[in-house]
């Protein structure tokens, strides 16, 4: 079976007959290959496996945290490799005998279900781009024949993360709503779930080619910040324009960059939701704002003197991804597809337009042929 693996350099002298395909990642280059790896031995009778599933990945896709694996290889003398991908869409081959509610044939996805008491709470697979996945039944869920591979691949992740960090606000009709890190995937499907809710939304981007496509989502304001200025006089002159006083709620998947400039702008008892930071590690080389924002003394003193509630989400529940799964299927939910990819020979265009492409609106994709 092929996987998509980030390679170390010690090891790339003994693959010198594989095509290795080489990225640039936050400026420092890596190696990357579809290898072949073994195939896992899946007995349906075996107790080991009688509440799991074997399911063929037939596309997946890459995230943000993936890029930090690719780099993490970068610098280690082991000859080694890193298996990629977070999520995927793909066939059930084999199913446990325990397990009631999947069969032979069905297309699923995975479920990062984090509900309290579950077993495996977390990611189904952090090696989603493995052809052929041994897991537990109740981290897949089924989906419809209407939703397309290029949608199924990328869609689990974002769009649990999405509607749990938005499930966990108490949103009011008409209250201003700020979705940082407008055009990662998390943020798009955070404002897509947040257009369903009637409150104000407020984008905001570094993106200036993403201008056009926030704009076309209608809605109320894209705010366009220049990394090079100072971000506090970018912001309050957005606000302004858009007659809001305070921000009520905030939804930010980058907490590293956004939450010592944005906390100043909540209002007292306002709410603050974040999923994720930008510096997944130290070999990253970010392209970051010149204004530096509050300390973190600073950023407690103003969370305490505003009554504002801080929340920390990792991913959501079975029921936060079975919503957005709902809402695809009666239309209200629509998804944002950047490219699909196919070829082995792609595979280097294919990583870099996931983690690099600063045009990209929406999810990369790569179909096994
Ligand atoms: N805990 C969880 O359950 C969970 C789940 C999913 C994602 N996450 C986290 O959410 C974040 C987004 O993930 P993703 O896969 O959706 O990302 P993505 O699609 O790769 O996001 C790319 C976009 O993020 C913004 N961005 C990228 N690097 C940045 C930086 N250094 N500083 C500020 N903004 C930056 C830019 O948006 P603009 O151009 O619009 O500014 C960029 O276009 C990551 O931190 C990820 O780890 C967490």
């Amino acid at each position: 079976m092929r996987c998509l693996a980030a390679v170390s350099q010690a090891l790339q002298s003994e693959l010198n007959a594989w095509p290795l395909h080489r990225v640039e990642v936050d400026g420092v280059a890596a190696t990357i290959a579809l290898l072949p790896l073994p195939e896992p031995d899946f007995d349906a009778g075996c107790n080991q496996h009688q509440d799991a599933v074997l399911v063929r990945v037939t596309a997946f896709s890459l995230n943000y945290r993936e890029k930090y694996r690719v780099l993490s290889l970068t610098e280690t003398q082991d000859k080694t490799y890193r298996v990629l991908g977070s999520e995927f869409v793909g066939i059930v081959e084999a199913v446990g005998h325990c397990v009631q509610h999947l069969k032979v044939g069905d297309r699923v996805i995975g479920d990062g279900c984090v509900d309290p008491g579950l077993d495996a709470p977390g990611l189904s697979s952090t090696r989603a781009s493995a052809e052929l996945q041994i897991l537990p039944a109740h981290k897949v869920v089924r989906i419809s024949s209407e939703m397309p591979d290029e949608v199924a691949a990328g869609f689990s992740v974002g769009a649990q993360t999405a509607y749990s960090m938005v499930n966990r606000l108490p949103l009011q009709p008409g209250q201003h709503v700020l979705v940082t890190g407008a055009t990662s995937n998390t943020s798009l499907f955070v404002l897509k779930k947040l257009q369903m809710l009637g409150v104000k939304i407020h984008a905001l981007t570094t993106n200036p080619g993403s201008i056009a496509p926030l704009r076309a989502m209608q809605l109320n304001g894209v705010c366009l910040i220049d990394k090079e200025q100072d971000f506090a006089e970018q912001f309050q002159a957005y606000l302004f324009e858009q007659g809001c006083a305070y921000l009520d709620h905030v939804v930010d998947p980058f907490f590293d960059v956004y939450l010592p400039k944005v906390l100043p702008f909540v209002r007292r008892f306002g709410f603050y939701v974040t999923c994720g930071v930008a510096r997944q590690s130290a070999l990253a080389k970010l392209h970051s704002y010149s204004s530096a924002g509050l300390s973190i003394d600073q950023i407690f003193n103003l969370l305490l003197r505003k009554s504002i509630t801080l929340i920390g989400n990792n991913l959501g529940t079975a029921a936060d991804l079975s919503q957005a799964l709902q809402d695809y299927e009666n239309e209200t939910l629509r998804v944002d597809i950047a490219q699909i990819f196919e070829h082995d020979t792609q595979l280097g265009d294919f990583v870099q337009s996931s983690f690099c492409h600063t045009q990209r609106f929406g999810k990369v994709i790569f179909k096994y042929q």
